[in-house]
């Protein structure tokens, strides 16, 4: 895809609603504890967004039940679906014919049972409806999220994408192709956010409890570890965590504000530091941020205090876009709908993907990708 395809689409007069551009897309994710469903439009607009978060069912069990959430999706999942149909102000299943014009659903990484549930119904609707149905990778997803609302984008792009499970910094060189510059080496960036308010005891999710706890507490109160700031473009999160642990039990006293701001500060000092390097090092034309953690506020603002310094223009989603949502997946599946076509309804539910990777070096000849086609 060029940045052409990317451009909006255009304007109508202020005011008047604007008509939906072909193909309409109806998304499905359901691969953790969100049961969402949301219908994009081929401009790039996302016509309805809706999601059903577990948090309250889970919350009891300080992170998410992987039976519970399958079934909690089985049973929200049509009623969701229903309500994305009717706010995008289309029919459901009518002597009209489809509502869409096809349907995309993620099938990994994620949990079996809850990813099952999405893909079979997105299936079975592409099914009824005799609509190519497009299976898509979650991350390739959240990569997605801020081109929904930014489409005038210059390539390559470094992307921070900081999620539940997974932390990257990634060359983007344009829609569908990824390069992987950094990982995380042991817990994902929303793991140790996570993990660190279990700990405090400040609840699930953890990523905005403990922005809510820092928001009265001093970034300075501890000097907790930033693993690796100043080599590579790897990352590492578990030595944080520990460090937390014990400076807690050393500071019975400390206040969970400090401790939370501390903790905060330290993850969003690294992944500054890294993705800035990754950034001028490339050179990237951009730095776009995606996942959960990247609704994290002090965190968006220390990006965009970062990339004016640099000059960069910062693609950041909407925070509702940060976490998961099925807009970001119809928006990877037109993409991937129009530039590899449709995925056979036999494509299974993959707990373990990984997003799918150019392989070649950088800057060498024709790009292999991992990407399987058809
Ligand atoms: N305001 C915030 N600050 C920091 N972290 C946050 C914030 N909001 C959400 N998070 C974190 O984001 C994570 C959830 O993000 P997301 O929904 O993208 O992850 P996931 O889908 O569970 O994992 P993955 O995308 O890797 O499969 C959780 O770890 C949560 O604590
Ligand atoms: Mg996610």
């Amino acid at each position: 895809m060029t940045r052409t395809d990317l451009a909006p689409v255009a304007p109508t007069e202020p005011g008047a609603p604007v008509p939906p551009a072909a193909p309409l897309l109806l998304g499905i994710e359901t691969s953790c504890d969100e049961t969402a469903a949301a219908v994009v439009d081929g401009g790039g607009r996302v016509r309805s967004s809706v999601v059903s978060s577990q948090v309250d069912l889970h919350a009891a069990y300080g992170g998410v039940v992987p039976e519970l959430a399958g079934r909690a999706h089985l049973s929200l999942l049509t009623p969701v679906v229903a309500t994305a149909l009717e706010q995008a102000g289309l029919p459901g299943a009518s002597a009209a014919g489809a509502p869409v014009d096809a349907v995309a659903a993620t099938v990994g990484p994620g949990l079996i049972g809850a990813l099952l549930v999405g893909a079979s119904q997105a299936k079975g609707l592409a099914l009824a409806w005799d609509v190519p149905f497009v299976g898509v990778n979650h991350l390739e997803g959240h990569c997605f999220a801020a081109l929904l609302d930014h489409r005038d984008l210059a390539w390559p792009l470094v992307v921070l994408l900081v999620s539940g499970g997974h932390s990257m910094i990634l060359a983007m060189d344009g829609p569908g192709r990824y390069r992987l510059l950094g990982q995380t080496l042991d817990d994902a960036a929303g793991e140790a956010f996570d993990k660190v308010a279990r700990f405090l005891g400040l609840g699930y999710p953890g990523g905005p409890a403990i922005e809510r706890a820092a928001a009265g507490g001093d970034p300075g109160a501890f000097a907790f570890p930033r693993a690796m700031a100043d080599s590579g473009l790897d990352l590492s999160f578990s030595g944080l965590k520990t460090a937390v642990v014990n400076a807690v039990r050393r500071h019975p006293d400390a206040t969970d504000a400090d401790v939370a701001a501390s903790f905060q500060q330290a993850v969003v000092d690294v992944l500054v530091r890294k993705t800035m390097r990754a950034a001028t090092g490339l050179p990237a034309a951009g730095v776009c941020l995606a996942g959960g953690v990247a609704a994290n506020g002090p965190l968006r603002a220390a990006f965009a205090a970062a990339c004016d310094g640099a000059g960069l223009p910062l693609y950041l989603p909407s925070r509702a876009m940060c976490t998961d949502n099925a807009a970001m997946v119809a928006a990877a599946g037109a993409w991937q709908l129009e530039h590899l076509g449709p995925s056979p309804l036999g494509t299974p539910a993959d707990p373990g993907a990984g997003l799918p990777l150019d392989v070649a070096p950088a800057g060498r000849g024709a790009v292999a990708s991992t990407r399987p086609v058809g």
